[in-house]
């Protein structure tokens, strides 16, 4: 059985001290999430310490929202895998569109963030996702399928157990638009068969696979029970406790 991850990207929101009371009223009502859901919370970079000791003795997971390509040294305003890791963090968002809209994240960078993130014993929560003109054009499919050959095609199937796809449509995020549930299911499903043709069916089966976009608690229950959408990378929404909370009780 896959994993069901609800993972909350705080992007660049919240002080240090708003970002504690979120993580302190996730932690408050945790008990209430069903416990086959795995939560993770992606605080900013200045937060993670701290937040990293509230999370300390629960089963909530941190993770961070990107890692530097290099290992370290003169690379003026980076974090490395090492530090993440060493800061508390399960994880590492990588590739988020803003990422590669705003930052010029290319597929080679992502590369080797990806094994540096492995190097240093973190998991990746790793995004794709097709912006509007591109879903105009009916291009999608290839679209997804290029972030993910060009990235995920050079780990090795053991590697892969260590990886969460996060399916994010770009003119969904931040926008109020979702998916429609079959929309979502629609490529859920093509990610998992592209990645069965080049692992196989036992990786692309245990490969958990979230949805992000504008996801909430009134729609996560419909995304939630499709057959390949394992969970959710939820923005704006994760940055309520009691929202983040109720999307994770949809499942
Ligand atoms: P929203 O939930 O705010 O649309 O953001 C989704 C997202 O980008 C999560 O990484």
């Amino acid at each position: 059985m896959r994993k069901k991850i609800v993972a909350g990207n705080w992007k660049m929101n919240t002080t240090v001290a708003e970002g504690l009371a979120l993580a302190k009223g996730i932690v408050e009502k945790v008990e209430e999430v069903p416990a086959d859901v795995t939560l993770v919370v992606a605080p900013p970079f200045t937060h993670l310490t701290s937040v990293a000791q509230v999370l300390e003795g629960t089963p909530i997971q941190l993770s961070a929202q990107n890692c530097a390509d290099e290992p370290k040294g003169a690379f003026t305003g980076e974090v490395s895998a090492a530090m993440l890791k060493d800061a508390g963090c399960a994880y590492t968002i990588l590739g988020h569109s803003e990422r590669r809209e705003y930052y010029g994240e290319t597929s080679a960078k992502l590369v080797k963030k990806m094994a540096l993130a492995f190097e240093n014993g973190l998991d990746v929560i790793f995004c794709v996702g097709e912006k509007l003109a591109e879903r105009q054009e009916g291009i999608h499919f290839d679209v997804v399928a290029t972030q993910i050959s060009e990235v995920l095609f050079t780990l090795t199937a053991e590697q892969m157990a260590h990886v969460v796809v996060a399916y994010e449509p770009v003119w969904a995020i931040g926008t109020g638009v979702t998916a429609t549930a079959a929309q979502a299911q629609e490529i859920h499903g093509f990610i998992r068969n592209t990645l069965s043709a080049h692992f196989g069916e036992e990786v692309a089966e245990a490969t958990t696979i979230l949805y992000g976009g504008s996801c909430k608690p009134s729609n996560a229950q419909e995304l939630f029970a499709c057959p390949d959408i394992d969970g959710g990378l939820i923005g704006g929404a994760s940055l309520k406790a009691g929202d983040f909370i109720a999307i994770a009780k949809a499942y």
